[in-house]
Order: C-alpha cells, then sequence, then structure tokens
C-alpha cells in the first residue's frame, strides 16, 4: 500500500468550481435526482468512433492503452500488488484484448544512487529492458517514464539543481540503454516526468524540460537523434499532469508535432475518480459521490476536453494529444458507475483523435482482475466496446 499523500490542491479547487457553476450546483430545469441509476446512452458503449478494427491506430500513433501502474513504480516490484509482478503473459493477454499500447511508469529513483554518475542498479536496468522487450515482442508500443520522483518533488529543502542534475543522469543512462538502433522511435517513447507538483512549479517544469531535450536530442544525439531518426518524447503539464497546466506550458523551438505528443491526466470529477483513494487526503469523506453520466455531469468534462483541443489548436502546435492516464478507483466505486464514466471519457477522447491510456492495469484501478484471471467486464467493455 502506498504511504505518500498528494495534494492535487488546483484541480480540486478547479473540479469544485465546475461542478458549482456547470454540475450539480447549477440552475437546472430538470428535476432533482433522487437514485442513482445512470443516465448515459447506451452509444458509450459501442465503437462510436471506429477505433476497434485497429485499436485506434489508424487515427493516432498510440492508439488505446493501458499503463502498467503499481508495478516497476513502486519502491520495489511486488510491494503495492500484493508480491505479484509482471511476467511476459500480462504483455501477451493485453495485446490480445485489443490494446496498442503500453505506458510503464518507473521509479528510477529508488534504484540510482545520489551522488554523479547516478548510477542505475543494473539489475533494475536489465529488468525494465525485459518488460519492455516483450511489450515490443507482442507489438505494444510502450512509453517508458520517470515516474514517483518524489524526492524531487516533496524535498523539504527544495535543492532544485541537485536533483536536476540527477534527473539528467537518469535520462542519459536510459538514453544510452535504449537506441533507437535497438528500440525505433514508433515503438518506444520517453516521457520526461510524471505528474510535476509540489515544488516544481509551472516556470521550474518548463525549464526542466528545455534541460532534459537538450540532454536527449543533443548531448545523447548519437543515441537518440541520429540523423535520419529522432527519439519522439511525451510532456505532460506541472500541477499534477492536469489538462489545465497546457496553458502555462512553453516548448523549446527543438519541440514539434513530428517530435513530440503532449499528454495529460483526466480524474475529473477527483472527488467521484478518487472516493476513498487511502494516498489522497480527504478522500474517504468522498465515498458515495455519484456519476450518473447526466448533462449536468457530462457539460463540465466536456468543456475541460474542449480547451484541450483549443490549446492544441493554436499556431505551431497539433500535437497529438494522449490522455496518459484516466481511471476510477475500483475500492468504493459503483462497477456501473465506473463503467459509464470509463466509457464517456474514454470516448470522447477518441471522439477528438486523443489516444489515451487507462489507469491501470490489475490493481487499485485494474481493468484486469489477477485473482480471479478475468478482465473486469465493467472496465474491458468500457474500454473496448464489444460492438
Ligand atoms: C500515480 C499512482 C496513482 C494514480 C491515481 C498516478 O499518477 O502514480 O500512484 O494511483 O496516479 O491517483
Amino acid at each position: 500500500m502506498k504511504t505518500f499523500l498528494r495534494k492535487r490542491l488546483l484541480p480540486l479547487i478547479f473540479a469544485t468550481l465546475s461542478y458549482n457553476l456547470l454540475g450539480c450546483g447549477s440552475s437546472n430545469s430538470s428535476p432533482p435526482e433522487t437514485d442513482n441509476t445512470v443516465r448515459l446512452s447506451e452509444s458509450y458503449y459501442s465503437d462510436l468512433y471506429a477505433w476497434n478494427e485497429q485499436g485506434g491506430l489508424a487515427q493516432t500513433q498510440l492508439g488505446r492503452g493501458l499503463n502498467l501502474g503499481n508495478y516497476l513504480e513502486a519502491p520495489v516490484e511486488g510491494e503495492w500488488t500484493g508480491g505479484r509482478v509482471l511476467v511476459e503473459e500480462d504483455l501477451q493477454r493485453i495485446a490480445d484484448a485489443g490494446f496498442k499500447t503500453v505506458r510503464i511508469p518507473v521509479r528510477w529513483s529508488a534504484h540510482s544512487e545520489l551522488a554523479a554518475p547516478y548510477t542505475i542498479d543494473s539489475t533494475f536496468m536489465a529488468r525494465v529492458k525485459e518488460v519492455v522487450g516483450w511489450a515490443n515482442n507482442t507489438q505494444l508500443k510502450v512509453i517508458l517514464n520517470v515516474h514517483h520522483y518524489t524526492e524531487m518533488m516533496d524535498d523539504p529543502e527544495n535543492r532544485q539543481t541537485a536533483h536536476i542534475l540527477r534527473l539528467q543522469g537518469i535520462w542519459q543512462q536510459i538514453s544510452e540503454q535504449f537506441p533507437l538502433s535497438e528500440y525505433p522511435r514508433y515503438n518506444l517513447i520517453f516521457e520526461l516526468l510524471n505528474e510535476p507538483n509540489g515544488s516544481i512549479d509551472y516556470d521550474d517544469w518548463n525549464n526542466i524540460i528545455a534541460r532534459l531535450l537538450t540532454l536527449i536530442w543533443d548531448d545523447m544525439e548519437a543515441q537518440q537523434n541520429n540523423g535520419s531518426e529522432q527519439r519522439i518524447v511525451m510532456i505532460g503539464t506541472a500541477n499534477w499532469g492536469h489538462p489545465d497546466g497546457l496553458t502555462k506550458l512553453v516548448l523549446p523551438n527543438s519541440v514539434d508535432a513530428s517530435n513530440t505528443i503532449i499528454t495529460v491526466h483526466y480524474y475529473e470529477p477527483f472527488h467521484f475518480t478518487h472516493q476513498g483513494a487511502e494516498w489522497v487526503d480527504g478522500a474517504a469523506d468522498w465515498i458515495g459521490t455519484p456519476w450518473l453520466g447526466t448533462a449536468s455531469d457530462q457539460a463540465p468534462l466536456i468543456a475541460l476536453f474542449d480547451r484541450v483541443t483549443s490549446w492544441n489548436a493554436q499556431p505551431n502546435r497539433g500535437f497529438e494529444l494522449f490522455m496518459g492516464e484516466f481511471g476510477v478507483y475500483s475500492r468504493n466505486s459503483a462497477p456501473a458507475q465506473q463503467k459509464a464514466w470509463t466509457a464517456f471519457i474514454a470516448r470522447e477522447a477518441e471522439k477528438r483523435n486523443i489516444s489515451w491510456a487507462y489507469w491501470e492495469y490489475a490493481s487499485g484501478f485494474g481493468a484486469y482482475d489477477a485473482d480471479t484471471g478475468q478482465w473486469r467486464p465493467q472496465l474491458i467493455e468500457a474500454l473496448i466496446p464489444i460492438q
């Protein structure tokens, strides 16, 4: 079980505001809903935007994906998954279900030295390569990231310069170990840092992006930018990857739609998706928060999607947008509501040609139940519609 607590203050403020302005607090002519029957149109459970045939690869580079969450991002693999570690069959199962991409969150900072050259433990590096190899062997594209660099975000002394040097050292080693010659650009994408937060504000994050891109594309050009190919990178937003952070993102001139995918995380309304989440302050009080798919439930979520696509429609953008995490914590949520929200978010993304990865495969939000050896019907049907 995770021991850290997160404080997603801005998303919460935003969620509360939108909820009050557009949601249940608004003056609405329809009578108050008194039961918890899901009202989402059944069409969301069908392949509305024709992604089934190629898993979204006809419309986007990454299509439909799944996060291998809670495995290599735990302090020790197995610690957050009841001792279970990833095996090759997991990747085959994911590919067989129709997913095209896996995002592999990795807690490199738990396996690399604190002082330069920040050597990453060779056994751990070999393990990450093994999992990436299994994925690529089953034709799954891989997004490899730096996840949970909490020492940097939560450093009480805010020694940012030192942490940035360490982060650069980590990316230098990843760049050496995963060269284009062995891991072609469409098979492996580097995501610079998961959910910058805490002491990393918007400006800090913009500075870190510039430094990491110089490292990967210029300093490591022999491995990552060899004249005919350039590694595709994925860049998210500060403040926990919230979509509204896009307006604060300043991208270096080296970035364009051919070498960069922009990612956001979608957990709105946060009180619904994270009800009872033990790692979020105050979440016990949100248990029972409904999401029924009514017009007022949908409106703020559509507005948020629209802000994302408007940002991307500005000059010199037109990036592939990737919703790198979205999901509902299963423990306390009603399965019919979890299904409705998941199908709604997935289809609304597909409608806008936004590729996505559900959070996550087989843990607390799990689409797959490792104990029974079955996909959870409410999730797999929402993610990959049968009709
Ligand atoms: C974190 C996970 C968490 C998830 C949902 C991810 O970014 O890494 O630990 O479960 O968000 O809150």
